[in-house]
């Protein structure tokens, strides 16, 4: 399978349109640091169809930036639009309706990130005049056979009871935010896609020991970052984001797994939203890297 990165920002993205901190400065000063919604295209090689892992606002822009995903000559639009929802965070799923010209969407999610679209954020009402779309269960290990979607099998790991801003009175759920788990059965290879870690569960463990390729919350460097830079009087862990570095901290962990490592949903505070920080050499140290916009991965 091949994996495009179409995006490794957290909410808001690098530079946030009303931020002017040093990492949204600093991008606005060198377009390269510019980094869009965390996003991540996977092709299944001969399949010739692609899906989307989470579909944020820039969702549109981010599709058309890369030829491979764009319609094929002759068709006069891209008939299926498949994505698969790590949680419902809007950063996640404004990009759902963007996708609106698309002829039909299949959106594969766990059973309370669909309610929470469907009845919550009224997707269904609002998408309905527009196009047709089928919302698919994302199956969980050991519960259902992962789904096949395009030559890939797809299932999910659980990761937190963490539900949006949008839906915090909804119920508890272990299921509101999983890790995306992408296999395919050709060339046995997998893929995991987690940008929103609230804990290192045993389940987790596992499915990154099976794994040849790991996308991994990076929002924060550390955990009191969130409170050091004034965006929120919370740590990194309390806002449903394990840190890279620290006690906390992923990279130790990750420094003793097989699979190749990379870190996305970078927040703006994130020093590592900066090349020249002196924290991607620490990374690069345990072995560990930061996720661009643009990349191409084959597995
Ligand atoms: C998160 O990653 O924690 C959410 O996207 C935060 C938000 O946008 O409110
Ligand atoms: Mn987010
Ligand atoms: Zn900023």
């Amino acid at each position: 399978m091949l994996l495009r990165t179409l995006g490794t920002a957290a909410g808001g993205g690098v530079p946030q349109w009303n931020c002017a901190c040093p990492g949204c400065t600093g991008a606005r000063r060198h377009p390269d640091r510019r980094r869009r919604h965390d996003s991540l295209a996977v092709l299944s090689e001969g399949a010739a169809t692609w899906c989307l892992v989470n579909a944020g606002p820039d969702t549109a822009e981010q599709i058309e930036a890369h030829p491979e995903l764009r319609p094929g000559s002759g068709q006069r639009r891209t008939p299926v639009v498949r994505i698969i929802l790590t949680d419902a965070e809007l950063d996640h799923t404004l990009g759902l309706l963007r996708l609106r010209e698309a002829e039909h969407l299949e959106i594969f999610a766990t059973r309370p990130v669909r309610e929470a679209l469907r009845e919550r954020l009224g997707l269904d009402h609002v998408l309905t005049p527009y196009t047709t779309a089928t919302w698919r269960d994302l199956p969980l290990p050991g519960m259902a056979p992962a789904t096949e979607v395009a030559g890939l099998r797809i299932s999910a790991i659980p990761l937190s009871t963490k539900r949006p801003r949008y839906a915090c009175d909804a119920p508890v759920d272990d299921c509101w935010v999983v890790a995306v788990r992408i296999e395919d059965p050709g060339h046995r290879t997998t893929a995991l896609y987690a940008p929103a870690l609230a804990t290192w569960s045993d389940a987790f463990e596992k499915a990154v020991a099976e794994a040849d390729c790991v996308f991994l919350d990076g929002t924060f460097w550390d955990n009191e970052e969130p409170r050091h830079t004034g965006i929120s009087g919370r740590t990194a862990t309390s806002m449903g984001h394990l840190p890279v570095a620290g006690a906390e901290g992923t990279a130790e962990r990750l420094a003793h797994v097989a699979a190749r490592c990379l870190y996305t949903h970078l927040n703006n505070t994130n020093p590592l939203v900066d090349p020249t920080a002196p924290q991607h050499a620490q990374l690069a140290a345990l072995g560990l890297e930061v996720a661009q916009d643009g990349m191409l991965i084959s597995l």
